[in-house]
């Protein structure tokens, strides 16, 4: 039986928070319908997060109560604090996520908070969760690289954020090359730091391709164990707080690129095609 590769899809979360327009939540939830008939076993809907920080992501809620679920699909959000928390319980969400950063910078401008008051303030987000029975996960943002250090970010401070986010219980964390500045060397030499903290089952690859590399770098994570990455339909995304930031890597890249290397995705490449067409068409629709 071929190696199976899950592909997380990011589209309504990653791939929207970044647009200028102000896409109407009846077009995302149009998204994350066709999204849960293309065979994605978890897809990341939207972020309760501050509407002042990213004014996207202000129709979580509506999002949420319009989408129609399709049993066994994990409809995932962002939650930054225990405000957010609370609001994707009542969005009845399947899971969370918490996201910290290896870049100080980072940190503040995303979170307007160190690592280490990140991190305080994610500790009872995932207390509360695990109590109430949803799974969390987390990312670790600038695995790599980041545009405020302008130097590459130390394997150690990934893998020491990796190691509070696993003792928080995440099920699983994901690597974010944030600006998509990686290079496959890179990522090898900062998983050889990060998979002495958590095994390479309960890692995923979340990689944007403003270099092009995304595909090289997924390849170098596969080679370590790695067997989840994070995509977008259209290569839509990047984070408002990361200046350089681009797209996703496109998901239908990655799974005809995990197709032709023998891999399975359990993914409807047709389906995709016309979620990845629909997902662009809301780029220009200005
Ligand atoms: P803050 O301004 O320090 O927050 O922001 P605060 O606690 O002082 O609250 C200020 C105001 O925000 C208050 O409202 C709160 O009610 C409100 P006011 O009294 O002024 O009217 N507020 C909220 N409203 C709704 N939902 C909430 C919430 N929390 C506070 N949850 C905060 C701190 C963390 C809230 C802010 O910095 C924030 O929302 N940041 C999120 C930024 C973000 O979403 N970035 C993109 C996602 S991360 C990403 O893309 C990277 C990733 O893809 C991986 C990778 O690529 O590396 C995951
Ligand atoms: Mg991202």
């Amino acid at each position: 039986m071929a190696d199976f590769v899950e592909i997380f899809e990011m589209g309504p979360r990653d791939g929207l928070q970044n647009e200028k327009r102000l896409i109407p939540a009846d077009e995302k939830i149009a998204l994350v319908d066709l999204l849960s008939t293309a065979g994605f076993r978890r897809i990341e809907v939207t972020s309760f997060v501050s509407p002042k920080w990213v004014p996207q992501m202000a129709d979580a809620a509506q999002v949420m109560a319009g989408i129609h679920r399709v049993p066994g699909v994990s409809y995932a959000v962002l939650t930054p604090n225990m405000q957010g928390y609370q609001a994707a319980r009542v969005a009845k969400a399947n899971e969370i996520a918490i996201f910290a950063s290896a870049s100080e910078a980072f940190s503040k401008a995303n979170l307007n908070a160190t690592i280490a008051e990140s991190l305080a303030r994610f500790a009872p987000v995932a207390k509360a969760a695990l109590a109430d029975g949803v799974p969390v996960r987390g990312y670790v943002s600038m695995v790599t690289d980041s545009p405020f250090e302008g130097d590459v970010v130390a394997p150690e401070n990934v893998a020491r954020v990796v190691a509070a986010l696993r003792d928080m219980g995440c099920y699983e964390i994901s690597l974010g090359d944030t600006i998509g500045q990686a290079t496959p060397e890179k990522i090898d030499t900062m998983l050889t730091a990060v998979l002495d903290q958590m095994p390479a089952e309960k890692l995923a690859g979340h990689y944007h391709d403003t270099a092009g590399r995304a595909l090289l770098n997924i390849d170098a994570s596969l080679a370590r164990g790695l067997r989840v990455f994070d995509a977008a339909v259209g290569g839509l995304g990047g984070c408002p707080y990361a200046p350089g930031a681009k797209g996703n890597v496109a998901t239908e890249t990655v799974a005809a690129h995990l197709a032709a290397q023998g891999y399975e995705t359990g993914l409807n490449m047709d389906v995709i095609q016309e979620a990845a067409n629909m997902a662009r068409a809301m780029r220009v629709a200005a």
